[in-house]
């Protein structure tokens, strides 16, 4: 929603509010108030006013904005962006992350950002202009190689995917590490955790026959249908943005985590593996699938669309009740 909407609505409901209150004491102060159900009618009204209202407040809150509906929509002098012939300059907030105190630290830059600018463009020009101290890990710059996630006002996303103007609120964009991660330095995530997880479950096509797999002759034909079972999760470009979302992630270290096990149903789904049900015994522990508490931030986050939550709910289905979810018939060599 715009801000202006949201101005509107706050206005409006602040202004209702003690107009509706007026009407209902006159009506009930000149002893009209059962007429036509009219006292009924102001009542409901001021309940629909008050819920917008707190609903508004709590949206505020939750954005992590100061909660004064009267500065709504409002830019003052200091945060709202500096219109620079064709650039508008954003204060960026970073926090870093420094490895002598163990604590995040803000560094505040201004920087000039042009309407298609990404968060990735201006750290760059940061780091190439401002400050060369300042570190994150980048390769593709398009949304490929998954080396730049990090938080952009507190949300896990691709510093190369994330237009600056558009993420700034009230001229300012707050950038982080992904906590969900072991920090190395300023925005620098360690992913050997992460690469380990993913590893575990043998992230690879297994066949029974090992030399034919080795020195197979020709493709494996698979169908459309067959294809389309796994191949939305086979987009995953381990970014780890869901592991950095995911709640349990955060709290158990020792969870598999929304990507290495959106990876083991990509591979379980697919006709030409042929590791079968040992890929399901393989994550089917406390720390596996049932350790998920569906929260389902892991799929909202996700860039690629993947959707691990819904992956590993169809594991769990899939072993309480088997070839419920699916029915893979072996892919077969061309003839
Ligand atoms: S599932 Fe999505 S968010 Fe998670 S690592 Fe893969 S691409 Fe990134
Ligand atoms: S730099 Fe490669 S995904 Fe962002």
């Amino acid at each position: 929603m715009k801000e202006s909407q949201i101005a509107i609505l706050t206005y409006g409901s602040m202004i209702g509010a003690p107009v509706l209150l007026a009407l209902l004491a006159l009506l009930n102060l000149s002893g009209l108030g059962t007429l036509y159900g009219i006292y009924t009618g102001l009542r409901i009204l001021l309940a629909v006013d008050l819920l917008l209202f707190g609903a508004i407040g709590i949206r505020e809150i939750y954005l992590g904005k100061r909660v004064n509906p009267i500065k709504l929509g409002i830019k003052t002098a200091e945060e709202q962006p500096i219109r620079n012939g064709e650039a508008d300059t954003l204060r960026f907030r970073v926090y870093r992350f420094k490895e002598e105190s163990k604590r995040l630290e803000e560094s505040v830059y201004d920087v000039a950002v042009g309407k298609y600018t990404s968060v990735l463009g201006a750290l760059v020009k940061i780091k190439a202009e401002k400050d060369p101290t300042i570190s994150m890990r980048y390769s593709c710059n398009m949304g490929i190689c998954g080396s730049c996630g990090m938080t952009v006002n507190g949300k896990p996303s691709l510093a190369c995917e994330t237009n600056a103007l558009k993420s700034a609120r009230n001229g300012i964009i707050t950038i982080g590490p992904m906590l969900g991660h072991p920090l190395l330095k300023d925005l620098v995530t360690d992913f050997d955790d992460f690469f380990g997880k993913h590893e575990s479950i043998s992230p690879h096509l297994e066949r029974e026959d090992r030399k034919e797999k080795y020195e197979a002759p020709k493709e494996y034909a698979q169908t459309r249908e067959q294809i389309g079972r796994f191949l939305p999760y086979s987009y995953c470009i381990m970014c780890g943005l869901c592991m950095d979302a995911c709640p349990v992630v955060n709290t158990n270290p020792a969870f598999l985590g929304p990507q290495a096990l959106s990876q083991a149903y990509r591979y379980y789904m697919d006709s030409r593996d042929q590791m079968g049900e040992r890929r399901l015994q393989m994550v089917n522990t406390k720390d596996g699938v049932w350790d998920c508490e569906y929260a389902g931030t892991c799929s909202e986050v996700c860039p690629k669309g993947v959707d691990p939550a819904t992956a590993i709910q169809s594991m769990k289905f899939e072993m309480l009740v088997p070839k419920f979810v699916m029915k893979k018939e072996g892919a077969e060599m061309e003839k």
